[in-house]
């Protein structure tokens, strides 16, 4: 018998931003330099010293954000550092990489240009552990200021003559690396202040003290969130949190570490999310703060072995991806952006180079496949749940070891009028046929859908670039029902055009 889901095309759950769907970049490993910045006298085709697929992949999954440049590079850079002619540009000891070398190559200007080039928006994270409040000021001027100052003369030096206005601004990176909970109360609200001097409408994310890879689903030192809450509200409009999850090793895994990941998902994420939630909620009771996801993705063990934290990134991150996406669009009102960690060559990675070659891995497709969700209104959905006991850490945490085995997510876009129904299936080896119906005013017309299936282990490769890629798949439309079936292991996004629905994409 088929699993039923029903659609509720009038109720919705609130707007999915579409900076839910953002990319974190940061200098370390192979990430910007090899990886995205080649250099403009490279070989490798660039547009101005940026590697021309990774502007490719970053359009083709209509990257909305970007957020740069750290992570742990973020507490050591000097902004000034990385603008002016390159040949001027310092070289930097890298407190965070073992003694490494920053060339400074890639800047302000160079982010810019490959936030122009993709679309996306800029997200700067401001240095507060060797930097001071004075040139976290300067660099919002350097990128927001219209008036005549030495600050805009000398972007206007450096080839830019109109400001970038950046919006998205964060006071640090994981504080409680760097700061006692005091002291960043104090470091915060210096920063936001002489920030929101120089613009008054920057969108500003606080830096939690709120441990990343804890497997806790509850914050470890919850007195210390408490006290950072305590002493910012009133000044808080984003709060970020990095969520990490690991399942065994990231190329082989056993089929206990493959459910363990997954689980994690739905298990530790949800409760680490509601947990932060609930904080923010009972100690500034006010709803409208949001969460910044600005590092999130699974951190293998491959990915501690060495500087550059590169891994496998088979199939099962794909799955682990749509799921993730799964959880945060069921809080649209609260999740403001997230940004995976990170975008090319760097743990869940949706693009591995190496030299001039190159390949999109499993979780590319996903971010491709899902990007019709950004800025679509979240629908009510209602369905069958099949599902299976799993004995893992993760199903232990929340004492409940029945895990849904098929995840949904639906939205319809206010531009377009189309719907999109994403659908994943974790079982490798069970087929759901799902009869979708969808309620409401909404008449559909025409139904399409595509699916990225393969087994857990698969993965791309720069011999086999495309053995894990997406593919059409048969739907059958009837008035306001469609069948779709879910093969083993997969995610699939049904695309349903309603009447009056506008050809954009
Ligand atoms: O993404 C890698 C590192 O993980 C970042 O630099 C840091 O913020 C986090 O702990």
């Amino acid at each position: 018998m088929a699993e039923k889901l029903i659609v509720y095309s009038d109720q919705t759950r609130g707007r999915i931003a579409p900076e839910v769907y953002g990319h974190f970049i940061e200098h370390l490993g192979h990430f910007i330099y090899d990886g995205i910045w080649v250099g403009r006298d490279s070989k490798i085709p660039n547009i101005d010293g940026i590697r021309e697929e990774a502007v490719a992949v970053l359009r083709s999954v209509s990257a909305p954000l970007i957020r740069w440049p750290g992570g742990f590079f973020a507490d050591c850079y000097d902004w000034r550092d990385g603008v002016g002619p390159q040949e001027n540009r310092p070289v930097r000891y890298l407190e965070h990489q073992d003694g490494d070398i920053e060339p400074n190559a890639f800047g302000t200007h160079e982010f810019m240009r490959l936030c122009e080039l993709t679309g996306a928006e800029p997200n700067l994270c401001v240095n507060t552990a060797t930097l001071t409040a004075q040139d976290a000021m300067d660099w919002v001027e350097y990128c927001n200021g219209e008036a005549e100052s030495a600050i805009t003369g000398l972007r206007r030096e450096n080839g830019r003559k109109e400001p970038w206005k950046v919006n998205y601004w964060a006071i640090g990176n994981e504080a409680y690396w760097r700061h006692r909970p005091q002291d960043y109360v104090q470091r915060y609200l210096l920063w936001r202040k002489y920030m929101l001097r120089v613009d008054k409408d920057l969108r500003i994310i606080a830096s939690l003290i709120e441990p990343t890879w804890r497997p806790e689903p509850f914050s470890p030192h919850e007195d210390c969130l408490q006290e950072v809450v305590c002493g910012i509200r009133g000044n808080m409009e984003m709060a970020s949190l990095h969520l990490y999850s690991e399942g065994g090793s990231g190329g082989e895994f056993t089929v206990d570490e493959y459910w363990d990941l997954l689980a994690q998902v739905d298990q530790r994420n949800r409760l680490r999310i509601e947990s932060l939630l609930g904080v923010i909620d009972a100690v500034v009771g006010d709803q409208r703060i949001s969460l910044a996801l600005d590092e999130w993705g699974i951190w293998h063990p491959e990915g501690w072995k060495t500087k550059s934290l590169e891994q496998p990134c088979t199939h099962r991150d794909a799955i682990f991806a749509a799921r993730y996406f799964h959880l945060l669009q069921s809080y649209p009102r609260r999740i403001a952006l997230a940004t995976i960690a990170q975008s090319v060559n760097v743990l869940h990675a949706l693009l591995r180079t190496d030299g001039a070659d190159s390949y999109r891995t499993p979780t590319y497709h996903v971010f491709e496949m899902f990007k019709g969700h950004q800025g679509g209104e979240a629908l009510e959905c209602l369905h069958t749940r099949p599902r299976r006991e799993i004995r893992s850490a993760a199903t232990r945490m929340r004492k409940d070891a029945l895990m849904d085995l098929v995840t949904v997510s639906a939205s319809k876009s206010q531009q377009s009028g189309k719907m999109l129904i994403t659908l994943t299936n974790a079982d490798p080896e069970e087929t759901f046929a799902y009869d979708v119906e969808l309620v409401g005013r909404f008449t559909a017309i025409s139904a399409s859908a595509r699916v990225l299936a393969a087994e857990p282990q698969d993965a791309n490769t720069f011999t086999e670039p495309d053995r894990v890629q997406a593919r059409n798949l048969a739907v059958d439309l009837s008035e306001n029902r469609v069948r779709v079936r879910l093969p083993p292991c997969s995610v699939t996004a049904l695309a349903v055009k309603g009447r009056g629905a506008k050809d954009l994409p």
